[in-house]
């Protein structure tokens, strides 16, 4: 064959939240042949801002690339067998540039960030007769008026930053969340970028329009944007345009997915009715819902799951937003000190003696799913004079499964018909108390992906399917991992259940 060793290959980039990889897979497979991970640095300018820096994102993404090659080459392989490159991010990310020089005109402002909690004040006033509807935009977009969503930062940014809105007026200005960042660079910047995103990533903007995929009139207006800053929508498997310099000059970008679309198609969850949660930072469920948008009255998303092709109708999703997952366990580290590294979460909880009464609410920077809710913050229930640190790890654990409990019940009454197993992966999923805990407080199997990477192998296929078209949206086989079924009564699921609820009524309002 025309290939060497490993036979063709395809590339893929993952820029998630607080790292970036680029691994190199065996063509419609998961075989990884090489790899390469780097940390990105976020920024707290002010309470409740995150920032990161566009360059710095740009930089990881580079160095991913060039060390995974280089890794290739010492494994004998050729980096001209890397027939295409997909790419996977941090949805939500907003970051605004100057079209001719490709200079950031603002720090890239995170998904979790909160300063827009008094922009959604203002737009909420702006809702037609005073309703101060949230949703009012829903039937629009699929998504609730929140700080999370990227038109409420790109609003943010024309309101308070000079040199955003005089780009904006003069018509030099460029939005794009991650995906559209790095594809607009690695396709050559200012000299000739292709200024494009996919159809996931726009679904999590609030300016596209859910069923028709393009952006909208009424969206551009309520939030102000100007359409001359947006990037050309495209589906999630097609070619965008090739790489312009670097160890992989000329390979066709061929496929792009938000992360937890990613996780949803690398965990082949390519049929309607099938759904995966991916713990990571926060923790996102997603449930196929195939052709159907279904518009959930319990606080979840509608959004787009892909697009495999242009001429292809899109698979929709529902899904439920999880803010704080394993951030908890950062924050009882970093803040706290309770945990020396995130890991040790398992054995610290495992000692915890039967108390069982402490719930812990870790709502930071408020709460996603299904509440919606910016007042809300974090408390700690239930104490008693037994309670000890051990005790409080283990609520942090739960925690993440109430959160995803909460999902579910709203998932199931949408859609009718009740889950019956949950396809789980994510860094998180190597603690297998958390996954036990997760059976027990769900009450459904839980079954963890036999292939830990499903964001990056998802990003791998669309890219495939973005160059071989004639197998576009054919699973790849796959092995299962682990799986944990509940082992507790409903009683007592019930119980722990009713506790998380008293402890979120007592979360909300607090911050006015
Ligand atoms: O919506 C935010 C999500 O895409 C972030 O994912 O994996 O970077 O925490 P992650």
């Amino acid at each position: 064959s025309q290939f060497g060793k490993f036979g063709p290959l395809v590339g893929a980039i993952d820029e998630g939240t607080s790292s970036a990889r680029f691994i190199i897979f065996k063509a419609n497979s998961s075989d990884v042949v090489a790899y390469h991970q780097k940390e990105l640095e976020q920024h707290f300018p002010q309470e409740g801002w995150v920032e990161q820096d566009p360059y710095a994102i740009l930089a990881v993404v580079k160095t991913c690339i060039e060390k995974a090659v280089e890794n290739l080459v010492a494994l004998g392989g050729n980096p001209e067998d890397i027939i295409a490159v997909g790419v996977t991010n941090q949805r939500e990310t907003t970051i605004v540039w100057e079209q001719g020089t490709g200079k950031p005109l603002y720090n890239a402002i995170v998904w979790l960030d909160m300063r827009t909690s008094s922009t959604i004040d203002k737009l909420l006033d702006t809702v037609p007769n005073k309703t101060r509807n949230k949703n009012y935009l829903k039937p629009l977009c699929g998504l609730p008026l929140s700080p999370y969503f990227s038109a409420v930062k790109l609003r943010w940014l024309s309101d308070n930053v000079d040199p955003v809105k005089n780009a904006m007026k003069k018509g030099t200005c460029r939005f794009g969340t991650v995906d559209c960042w790095i594809i607009w660079n690695l396709t050559g910047g200012p000299n000739g970028g292709k200024h494009v995103t996919d159809v996931t990533n726009a679904s999590r903007t609030m300016l596209m329009n859910i069923e028709n995929l393009n952006w909208d009139p009424l969206l551009l207006r309520f939030f102000e944007v100007p359409k001359s800053v947006l990037p050309d929508i495209k589906s999630s498997s097609e070619v965008y345009g090739y790489i312009a310099d670097g160890p992989l000059k000329g390979v066709p970008i061929a496929g792009c997915l938000g992360d937890q679309q990613a996780a949803l198609v690398g965990q082949m969850c390519l049929q309607k009715g099938q759904a995966k949660a991916t713990y990571g930072t926060g923790c996102f469920v997603l449930y196929n819902t195939g052709d159907i948008r279904v518009n959930s009255t319990r606080g979840l998303l509608t959004t787009v799951a892909y697009q495999l092709g242009s001429n292809n109708p899109p698979s929709y999703a529902l899904e439920g937003s999880v803010a704080v997952a394993g951030a908890a366990l950062g924050w009882l580290k970093e803040n706290i000190g309770l945990l020396d590294t995130a890991k040790e979460s398992q054995t610290i909880a495992e000692t915890a003696t039967e108390n069982g009464s402490v719930v812990f609410v870790p709502a930071f920077s408020g709460l996603y799913a299904p509440y919606w809710r910016q007042d809300a913050r974090g408390v700690i229930c239930g104490i008693t004079e037994d309670t000890n640190s051990n005790h409080i790890v283990k609520a942090a654990l739960e925690a993440v499964c109430f959160q995803v409990r909460d999902i579910l019940d709203a998932m199931n009454e949408d859609c009718g018909i009740p889950l019956q197993v949950l396809k789980v992966d994510g860094g998180m999923t190597g603690n297998q108390l958390l996954m036990q805990m997760q059976a027990d407080l769900v009450g459904i199997d839980v079954i963890k992906a036999g292939f830990s990477e499903s964001t990056a192998l998802g990003a791998a296929m669309v890219a495939y399917w973005g160059v071989k078209t004639d197998i576009q949206g054919v699973p790849i086989p796959m092995t299962s991992g682990n799986t944990y079924a509940p082992k507790i009564s409903d009683d007592e699921r019930d119980m722990r259940y009713k506790q998380w609820k008293m402890a979120v009524e007592r979360s909300l309002g607090w911050e006015q």
